[in-house]
Formats: C-alpha cells, sequence, structure tokens
C-alpha cells in the first residue's frame, strides 16, 4: 500500500514528533504539499488585534480567493504572507523558505524572485512604457535587459498588449493598466502571486477578463494565485475560497467539495 504524506505523518514508526529527523522529514513532506504554509499567525496594530492565530496551507496551482468585510484582515493577512509585513507571531513559509527568518537583504531578492504582487490601483511608473514597466522587476533581478525584454514581451502578448507596448500607462484604458500590472508580476516568473482586490476599479467585463486571465495563467504557468476579493463571480470561480472576519478564518470551501 503506498501511504500519502498525509498517512506518512501519521506514522509512528518515523520517530517521535519534534525530533530533528522527524522535523526534517515533515519539512520534506510539507515542501512537496504545500506552495504555503501559515502557522499561528498573529499581529496587533496598538490595541486591535488584527490576526488572531491563523493558519492556512495552500497547495501549488490553485487559485484561492480570500473574502470578508472591510476590516476583517485580508490586506493584512496577505501583506504578511506576500512577505511584506512581518507577523508579531507564527510562521509563513513559502515551498520550504520561512520567510521572516531570512535576513531583509535575503527577503528582498526572495520577494523578487519567487513572489508576485497586484494591487488594486496598478502603480506602473508614469514616465515608463507597458514595456518598460514589465520589464522592471526582471531588470532590478539583476537580469540581462534581452532576456527581461523577451519575457516581458512574450506575457505582454499572452495579455493580448503587444500592440500597446510602447504606450505609457496614461495612455492605457483601466482593464489594460491591470494586465499591464500582472504582466509587471508574472515577469521573474513567481511561484505565487498576490492579488489585493484587483479588479476592484474595473467594470464588469475587464473584472471577468481579468479573473479568466488568472486561471488561464495558472494553467499557462503553474502559479498559485492568492486574490482577495469582493467579487462574488471570481471567488465562485476560485479552486478555493477562503472568508475572514474579526481577523480569523471563518469558512474554507473548495471547488467541488461543498
Ligand atoms: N498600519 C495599520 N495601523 C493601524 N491599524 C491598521 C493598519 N493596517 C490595518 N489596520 C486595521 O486593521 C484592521 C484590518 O485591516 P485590513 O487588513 O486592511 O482589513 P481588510 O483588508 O479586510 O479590509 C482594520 O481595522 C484596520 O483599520
Ligand atoms: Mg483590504
Amino acid at each position: 500500500m503506498k501511504l500519502t504524506p498525509f498517512d506518512t505523518l501519521q506514522d509512528k514508526r518515523l520517530g517521535k514528533i519534534g525530533t530533528p529527523e522527524r522535523d526534517a522529514f515533515e519539512a520534506k513532506v510539507n515542501q512537496e504539499r504545500f506552495m504555503i504554509r501559515i502557522e499561528n499567525i498573529y499581529k496587533k496594530y496598538g490595541q486591535l488585534e488584527v490576526l488572531k492565530s491563523v493558519s492556512l496551507r495552500i497547495e501549488e496551482r490553485q487559485v484561492v480567493s480570500i473574502t470578508g468585510a472591510s476590516g476583517a484582515g485580508k490586506t493584512t493577512l496577505l501583506q504578511i504572507m506576500g512577505s511584506l509585513d512581518k507577523p508579531d507571531a507564527g510562521s509563513v513559509f513559502i515551498g520550504d523558505t520561512d520567510l521572516y527568518r531570512l535576513s531583509a537583504k535575503k527577503l528582498a531578492a526572495f520577494r523578487n524572485q519567487q513572489i508576485g504582487f497586484v494591487f488594486q490601483f496598478h502603480y506602473l511608473l508614469p514616465e515608463f512604457s507597458a514595456l518598460e514597466n514589465v520589464m522592471m522587476p526582471a531588470l532590478i533581478g539583476a537580469e540581462k535587459p534581452g532576456v527581461a525584454k523577451e519575457r516581458a514581451l512574450e506575457l505582454l502578448r499572452f495579455l493580448g498588449l503587444e500592440d500597446r507596448q510602447d504606450h505609457k500607462p496614461s495612455e492605457l484604458s483601466g482593464g489594460e493598466q491591470q494586465r499591464v500590472a500582472v504582466a509587471r508580476a508574472l515577469v521573474n516568473r513567481p511561484q505565487v502571486v498576490f492579488a489585493d482586490e484587483p479588479s476592484g476599479n474595473l467594470d464588469t467585463a475587464n473584472a471577468l477578463a481579468l479573473h479568466r486571465l488568472f486561471f488561464e495563467l495558472k494553467e499557462k504557468y503553474g502559479q498559485t494565485f492568492i486574490i482577495v476579493t469582493h467579487n462574488h463571480d471570481l471567488a465562485a470561480m476560485s479552486d478555493r475560497c477562503i472568508e475572514m472576519k474579526d481577523g480569523m478564518i471563518v469558512a474554507d470551501t473548495r471547488k467541488g467539495r461543498l
């Protein structure tokens, strides 16, 4: 009988929990199984407990949506998962990397290479073209300009923006700007992409197009997408939907397993 990783974790023959051998084994199993693993995250702003012992494991190749009322702690959780904000307690693993054990310099390098972000406002640099904006993270990551350009063009083509490559952000529509921001998030081929209300400023048609794109990108490049959204259609399309309330996860639903 072949044991699944979860079965093997239960197998007492693997030794006592807490020994270095067992820890190494569990780390390996977790690494195979989870793209993101967060354990007992706490975060306070002054007296306000924004995240109260949040734990979550997310497999690779998933589109996961996070929903919940304003103030529930969604952005805070996303920023902590995405290496942008340190928790007061708890740990965050992306693959086998324990984010908040890295030095600031290593964390910045890891973020540049392995994590992509898309925000509600595109934050494209106004004085640069669409192509230059998309190339930027690759150039910051010391990629050769030729390679950076090739990758940026491939993404712009995939996103239907090839003929907009020389346009400045102000010369693009809202939907186009957001797609350029998605291309920029993907140019270093990160394993994980975090998006905070990416369609918050788009009309229905452009929001739907952007949401479809996340699924196409998952199929093509195999990335994991974690998307905070108020959009019910996107939440319903997702592989998994997590609902937050008052700093806690209150529902976790997988597609086809309601
Ligand atoms: N930097 C901060 N300083 C103080 N309070 C904050 C800060 N960031 C968020 N908060 C508070 O934490 C709570 C959760 O915020 P947030 O994570 O942005 O929620 P959501 O994204 O679900 O709307 C809110 O009450 C918010 O006002
Ligand atoms: Mg928010």
